[in-house]
């Protein structure tokens, strides 16, 4: 998408109304998490508005975070016991906390967000770096295949369809860049709104492989947060990785 700045995908609109339609899987997630690490430190990778950091830290874990977006972040301190959230504003690939962490997480889809194959590299090494000896790093996407209806490479979806308005994505995926180019449109009495975002999708085992370059190797793969076994219906994965 021509002039597209992934820094402006999660500003001050976004963050308004991030949290107005939970995603749902937050009670889950958090409980995965906390019994999956050996100590209870943790650092999430694009903490965002502190969806699973807040509740996170609530099972009595201390949880810091890595975020780009300042207005994401505002949102995240404007919260009860947000402040207590210790976050460093920058990219999370490169991003350095001076500490280790049992846990590195980095959840729904976004290290999809990092647009270059060396930057998503460079993520997985940021993890590896943050990690104490016997602590693992869990990222959770969708399978890129399931986000490309009956394989065509661009499609529109209505989200919502209303009596005085509809939303709806316009997307096209790009083979070569591996880059899936969305906006999101909303269509109402005051007015047309569009929220671009681009996203790089990978693989399982792009991941994988990017692992393997920073240190680590997978550990386990479930297809969701409740441990079912990741199969070829899968349309989802959370895997954890440990070094190696
Ligand atoms: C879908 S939200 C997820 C937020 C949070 N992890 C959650 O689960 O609700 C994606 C977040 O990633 C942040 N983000 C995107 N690229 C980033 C980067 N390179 N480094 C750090 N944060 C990034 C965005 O600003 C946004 O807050």
């Amino acid at each position: 998408m021509q002039g597209f700045n992934p820094a402006s995908s999660f500003g001050a609109t976004v963050a308004a109304h991030y949290d107005d339609t939970p995603r749902g899987d937050e009670g889950a997630a958090v409980q995965f998490l906390q019994a999956i690490a050996l100590t209870p430190s943790a650092l999430e990778f694009a903490i965002g508005t502190g969806r699973i950091a807040l509740p996170l830290a609530a099972t009595g874990m201390q949880v810091d975070g890595i975020e780009l977006s300042h207005d994401m972040i505002a949102r995240l301190h404007a919260k009860p016991a947000g402040a207590n959230i210790h976050v460093v504003q920058g990219d999370m690939s490169t991003v350095q906390m001076g500490q280790r962490y049992g846990l590195v997480y980095l959840v729904f889809n976004t290290i999809f967000n990092l647009l270059t194959v060396d930057g998503q590299i460079e993520c997985f090494a940021n993890a590896a770096r943050h990690l104490s000896d016997d602590g693992v790093f869990v990222v959770e996407t969708a399978l890129p295949h399931t986000w490309m209806p009956s394989g065509k490479s661009d499609y529109v979806h209505a989200e919502q369809v209303n009596i005085d308005s509809v939303m709806f994505d316009v997307a096209r995926y790009d083979p070569v860049t591996q880059h899936l180019s969305e906006n999101h449109v909303r269509i109402s009495a005051s007015g047309i709104s569009m929220q671009p975002i681009v996203c790089r999708l990978i693989t399982p085992g792009e991941m994988d492989l990017m692992a393997r370059m920073a240190g680590l190797k997978l550990i386990h793969r479930f297809a969701n947060w409740q441990k079912t076994p990741f199969d070829a219906q899968s349309t989802a994965h959370v895997s954890v990785y440990g070094h190696q």
